[in-house]
């Protein structure tokens, strides 16, 4: 017996009369149209550069149209900052739709949870009078941070094979996915409230405590004690209890249901781990391919990406970065966009926008259209410059480079565009910006090869202009 349509409806079928030839059969297949023409697919929204974008903007102004809102990947190593009116919110691995009292938060089994750092994000969030209850549901399928994995990112010191820095949030992210992979030392959020959780405990943190004293050049760490981990773990278990559930089963229902989802990227889809700038790259898939699964959900119930830029660069941590400005202008736009880590506070690295990357994450995130952000930033500047080639061994090359030093040896070749002087924080639509800033917009739109719907003049809900540009793509880097 099939479970009743309402908790599971019939996938829909196509016609086919040899099939279907009885009464019976064009029932089920007529029943099966209407389904998939009341579902309305969903939206993700994806950043094409190495991350703060500033997409918690977007996702916020999303949300206002959707009735959940979906984290796939990452882990507390994200954070967005939203302004609401005159309250600042930031949010880490919460998502952003928690601003808004209708939606549905689900937290899926593609993110690595710190339950420590959750909790603190909870009670900061009610402590300002929002409420989190059912509406934030985490994946039991979800792996755990523990204190090992954050002593592993620390004891690694954080650099590659050939001694260079990563530069990770040191949370336990990249230890946490490799246990994940490894599966024999792993533990789920639905680990926490089994009977085995205890003994599970006991023995990992005695394999943890031989190999994290071994990689330990500092010799400086202290052995960890699987009691106290059990006894907090559990504690914050219990506090977490009302949010955990199967949430690719809600997922799945929801969008058979035709409720409108909202897929949050976080991170940039250049820090992606199998498509962006390895190893200097986070350890989930932050780009558009990531979505299906992180979250459980196929990509045919998806119609609409939308990539996030900003109208510049920035990156955090080691790695290359062809158009990075290591000189009084990257500092102008450090203070300008107060490019500063909203999770570790680190100074960002700045430069102009970089096309040849964001063409290839467009296409490789399928992005259908663009969010261009902190156009604002680059007001007062007499010039602004885009990367639309790089020269490599005296070869131009328009396809983003696969393996790291090959981008480690690319000389950004520039267009330059005038800059326009004024502020342009008030303004509201395309027609009142300076005709100058409007060039630029279309610029990055030809050469990424998608047209613009959103552009962000600061960080307010209403300091957001809906362009609707009518560009026709034409897509030529
Ligand atoms: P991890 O994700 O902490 O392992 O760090 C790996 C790399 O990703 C480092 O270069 C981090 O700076 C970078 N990274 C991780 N999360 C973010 C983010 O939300 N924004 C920008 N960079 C990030």
């Amino acid at each position: 017996m099939p479970p009743p349509a309402a908790t599971c409806p019939p996938a829909p079928r196509p016609l086919n009369l040899r099939v279907w030839p009885s009464l019976d059969g064009w029932r089920v297949t007529l029943k099966a149209l209407i389904v998939e023409a009341r579902a309305v697919p969903g939206t993700c929204v994806i950043g094409l550069q190495w991350g703060d974008e500033a997409k918690g903007k977007l996702v916020d102004l999303l949300t206002l149209e959707h009735d959940i809102v979906v984290r796939y990947q990452g882990g507390a190593n994200a954070g967005h900052t939203v302004v609401v009116g005159d309250q600042k919110y930031k949010l880490s691995l919460i998502p952003s739709g928690i601003l808004t009292s209708h939606v549905q938060c689900v937290v899926t089994g593609g993110v690595v949870l710190h339950p420590p750092s959750i909790l603190a994000e909870i009670d900061g969030l009610s402590a300002r009078g929002l409420s989190v209850g059912k509406n934030l549901m985490l994946s039991d399928r979800a792996h755990v941070i523990f204190p090992w994995h954050i002593a592993e990112d620390r004891a690694l010191n954080d650099s590659t094979a050939d001694g260079e820095s990563l530069g990770t949030t040191q949370r336990g992210i990249g230890p946490c996915y490799r246990d994940k992979v490894g599966r024999s030392l792993a533990l789920r959020l639905g680990d926490l409230y089994r009977d085995t959780f205890r003994s599970r405990v006991a023995h990992i943190v005695q394999a943890k405590n031989r190999a994290i004293a071994a990689m330990d050049s500092s010799d400086t760490f202290e052995p960890l004690n699987p009691e106290e981990i059990y006894a907090e773990y559990s504690r914050c278990a219990e506090r977490l209890r009302p949010h955990v559930a199967d949430t690719t089963a809600y997922l799945l229902n929801a969008a058979e249901q035709g409720k409108r989802l909202l897929f949050e990227g976080a991170q940039g889809s250049l820090l992606d781990v199998d498509h962006g700038t390895f190893p200097f790259v986070t350890s989930s898939n932050s780009s558009g391919v990531g979505v299906p699964s992180g979250s459980g959900v196929p990509g045919k119930h998806i119609n609409r990406t939308i990539g996030v830029i900003k109208a510049y660069s920035t990156r955090v941590g080691g790695g290359p970065f062809p158009t990075e400005q290591d000189n009084p202008l990257g500092q102008l736009l450090r203070d300008r966009g107060n490019e500063y880590g909203t999770v570790t506070r680190r100074p960002r690295r700045c430069g102009w926008f970089d096309a040849v990357a964001v063409r290839y994450t467009a296409r490789l995130s399928g992005v259908d259209e663009l969010a261009i952000m902190l156009l604002d930033v680059l007001s007062t500047l007499d010039e602004v410059q885009i990367c639309t080639a790089y020269e490599i061994d005296g070869r131009r090359v328009t396809d983003f480079p696969s393996h790291v030093d090959d981008l480690r040896r690319a000389v950004p070749v520039f267009e330059s565009m005038p800059g326009w002087p004024e502020e342009i924080n008030q303004m509201r639509q395309l027609g009142d910006l300076p005709q100058a800033a409007r060039d630029y917009l279309d610029r990055l739109s030809e050469l990424i090869g998608r047209p613009v719907s959103y552009v962000s003049v600061g960080p307010e809900r209403q300091q957001t202009i809906f362009a609707q540009q009518k560009l026709k793509p034409v897509g030529a880097v």
